[in-house]
């Protein structure tokens, strides 16, 4: 296995630039995922890692060479598609075995890798049949197998689960973490899943029109979004975002709302406000560190709840905050209504604030 490390890669097509001075390095076993809206140059980025396409700039090294003139079939890598591309003639064996009789391997070694692979993956049982007589998800795993057994530096896979039902993605991801762990492998995985990211990746890449907005653990990407766009793209349902004016005065800073209600800000939040370049504040939960209350208690604002959704284990309510959709989960047995005036509770340890100008998080001073 190896490192991958991209320094400033650029790919333009035109005047668009599908990735824009991108820089990551993927350590030696790690499970990076490239996570970020359609169109935002995830499947690009893998495919200049692979050599499929001509980078317009910088640099991309696996392992200790760089790989910027080297065609795909020296990288060593091993991908992963969407649509498996298996060979529909072939029995499961043979897909697995065909990049090895290519290679010339001799037929005892091509056997055991096969048949390791097989095990690992949990298809011995159906190595005589040809994929049409599988399941998606046993495709999917024939796909991966095949990535496999070519022992490969580096594994790049572009969405590989996107073709199954929701239950078997859910199934297959834990597999694919699984394959992972058990092989310690360097792993790129693409997808537009951000849940996907959130639960097999040891870091996440988070991307936006071309360049990468946050890379980091999972834990620290929801935690510290370095901006609204990735504030709201990680975390189901999506952190809450409400614009307000900061303002400030001899008593301390608070955040004040056209609808002539003010949040008083801890110490703490009021440096982060004194620290913006607008007086224009988002102010960021997420549902899950809310809480609401039927009548108001200190450091609550009002709002009106919009829709209330019960799933059996919790509640997820739509609040209208000075115009802004607020998603708060409380306990099934709290009754609320649609148009119900309540009062919502901030936790200022765990509020973002943003600087509505530039979007970026503000940081305490
Ligand atoms: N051959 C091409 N010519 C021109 N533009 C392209 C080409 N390939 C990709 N693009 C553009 O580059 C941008 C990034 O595309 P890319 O396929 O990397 O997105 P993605 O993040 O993988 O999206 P998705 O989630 O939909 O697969 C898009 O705006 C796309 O339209
Ligand atoms: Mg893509």
């Amino acid at each position: 296995m190896a490192e991958i490390v991209l320094q400033r890669v650029m790919k333009t097509y035109g005047s668009l630039y599908a990735v824009n001075d991108v820089s990551f390095t993927v350590n030696d076993g790690e499970f990076v995922a490239l996570v970020g809206p359609s169109g935002c140059g995830k499947t690009t980025t893998l495919n200049l890692i692979a050599g499929l396409l001509p980078m317009t700039g910088g640099d991309i090294a696996i392992g200790d060479r760089v790989v910027n003139d080297l065609d795909p079939k020296d990288r060593d890598i091993a991908m992963v598609f969407q649509n498996y591309a298996l060979y529909p003639n072939k029995s499961v064996f043979n897909n697995l075995a065909f990049p090895l009789q290519m290679r010339k391997l001799p037929k005892d070694q091509i056997d055991t890798k096969v048949r390791d692979a097989a095990k690992l993956l949990d298809i011995t049982h159906l190595l005589e049949r040809k994929p049409r007589e599988l399941s998606g998800g046993q495709q999917q795993r024939v796909a991966l197998g095949r990535a496999l057994v070519r022992d490969p530096a580096v594994f790049l896979m572009d969405e590989p689960l996107s073709n199954l039902d929701a239950k078997l993605r859910v199934q297959m991801r834990s597999e694919i973490k699984r394959f992972h762990h058990n092989l310690n492998a360097t792993i790129v995985y693409v997808t537009h899943d951000q849940l996907e990211a959130v639960t097999m990746a040891d870091k996440m890449a988070v991307m936006n029109g071309g360049l990468l907005l946050q890379y980091d653990t999972p834990a620290n990407v929801f935690a510290h979004p370095v901006n609204t766009f990735v504030a709201s793209f990680v975390g189901s349902p999506a952190m809450s975002l409400i614009p307000l004016e900061g303002t400030t005065s001899a008593t301390g800073a608070a955040l004040r709302s056209p609808e002539g209600w003010e949040l008083p800000l801890s110490p703490m939040n009021a440096r982060k406000v004194a620290g913006s370049t607008s007086n224009q504040i988002i102010l960021g939960a997420r549902h899950s560190t809310l809480k609401l209350h039927k009548a108001p208690v200190p450091g609550s604002v009002p709002g009106k709840v919009y829709t209330v959704e019960p799933t059996g284990d919790v509640t997820f309510a739509q609040v209208f905050i000075n115009g802004a959709v607020v998603n708060i989960s409380v306990e099934p047995t709290i009754i609320i209504h649609p148009d119900e005036q309540v009062f919502i509770e901030f936790d200022q340890d765990r509020m973002h604030l943003f600087d509505a100008a530039t979007t970026m998080a503000l940081q305490a001073a």
